[in-house]
């Protein structure tokens, strides 16, 4: 039977796909430099320090990158101020791309905690991001509107017994072990489109599926930690994306949908990399600066502290190092001084941003 878009995809076929389809030659090709690139992330991230510098600022970027899709838009400024200045008001977008964040936070002890990756979790996931506890839809009238002339593009299933059993389905397909042998990357592309296409929720189904796709890489061991993501390369490729998904669809065409998303995990790794690089030797050269300019408040702890909190404060120091509140003040001073850290009051409190590395995340 034909699918129209304007029609409840109630026969949407569970996963998997035949796999001749989804594991043509060139899907494999470009699988092997995905999964090239994804190795030496994983081996890369491994040799930091202080993995939590590398995931707070990834995971930020993320959340301001996946919310941006929905044309959700704040700075990076406006999200550290609202992290940890007490008197900032934010803007609702802020709050919003806020929520993205807690959302992967939850995501990433769920995994951890459970070792899969259930419905119930997803759901927790969306409830989280959206702040509301529909769940599943149970409800039809949900469409997908092209954002420029309003026409439907897609109509996601609509009996809530489909959509459970989809479900279901999906949550095995994630947590099964790889027996059938389809390579875990080529299986990542699988599960976004049938998340998508599920669309199980009356909103937040761009940016929950988008949390689901590093869960699963970390589901399947090829990543330790969450440093992954995809949403940069949505942006910059967001046609392309809509177009491939609807392909899918309409026409049963996975291959160019698998090409795409495993270009965007070796690009994206690449990227990471580069900024994996770019942080450590960023931190190489302040423990230098700071060591020969400042012996005496030099130590390893320090240092941490002003890379895992770009934007600092005398209370972050006083609970990491415990340190005296003057103590605290004087090195804060101090860095400013030797032109590490900026000043900045908002409201009563003081703040210092670490320009440069907060100039690094900004790209
Ligand atoms: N033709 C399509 N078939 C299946 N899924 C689609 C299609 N077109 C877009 N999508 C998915 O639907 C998402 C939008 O759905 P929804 O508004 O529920 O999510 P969101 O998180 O609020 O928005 P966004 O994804 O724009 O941030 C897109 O990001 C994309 O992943
Ligand atoms: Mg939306």
């Amino acid at each position: 039977m034909k699918i129209k878009p304007e029609i409840p995809n109630n026969a949407l076929p569970p996963l998997p796909p035949n796999r001749e389809i989804v594991e043509s030659k060139s899907v494999l090709r470009q699988e092997s430099k995905a999964a090239v690139a994804l190795a030496e992330l994983k081996g890369i991230a491994n040799t930091l320090p202080n993995q939590s510098i590398l995931i707070n600022a990834i995971v930020l970027k993320e959340a301001k990158a996946s919310s941006e899709i929905e044309n959700i838009i704040t700075t990076h400024d406006s999200l550290y101020q609202a992290l940890i200045a007490k008197s900032f008001k934010p803007d609702s977008a802020t709050r919003e791309v806020l929520r993205y964040r807690e959302a992967l936070f939850e995501g990433f002890n769920f995994i951890h905690k459970k070792g899969f990756l259930s419905t119930n979790g997803i759901i927790k996931i969306q409830n989280i991001l959206e702040e509301n506890t529909a769940g599943l839809r149970k409800l039809p009238g949900t469409v997908l509107k092209n954002g420029a002339t309003g026409k439907v593009v897609y109509t996601p299933p609509d009996d809530k017994n489909v959509i459970s059993r989809l479900m279901s389905n999906l949550e095995k397909f994630l947590n099964e072990d790889d027996t059938d042998d389809i390579s875990p990357l080529i299986k990542l592309a699988v599960q976004h489109y049938q998340f998508e296409s599920i669309h199980p929720f009356y909103d937040g189904n761009g940016r929950t599926g988008r949390i689901v796709n590093v869960l699963y890489l970390m589901l399947k061991g090829l990543l330790d930690i969450p440093i992954l993501y995809l949403s940069g390369f949505i942006i910059n490729n967001k046609g392309e994306y809509y177009r491939l998904l609807r392909e899918v669809t309409f026409s049963n065409k996975w291959e160019p949908w698998i090409i795409y998303m495993l270009q965007g995990i070796e690009q994206t790794a690449k990227d990471t990399i580069g900024q994996v690089n770019d942080i450590n030797k960023l931190m190489n050269n302040t423990i230098n600066i700071v060591k020969e300019k400042s012996p005496r408040i030099y130590s390893k702890d320090f240092i941490e502290v002003l890379f895992e909190q770009p934007y600092c404060k005398i209370d972050f120091l006083v609970e990491r190092m415990k340190i005296e509140r003057k103590a605290a003040s004087r090195y804060l001073q101090n860095m400013e001084e030797i032109g590490i850290l900026k000043a900045k009051k908002i409201g009563r409190e003081n703040i210092y941003i670490n320009t440069k590395l907060f100039d690094l995340f900004k790209k």
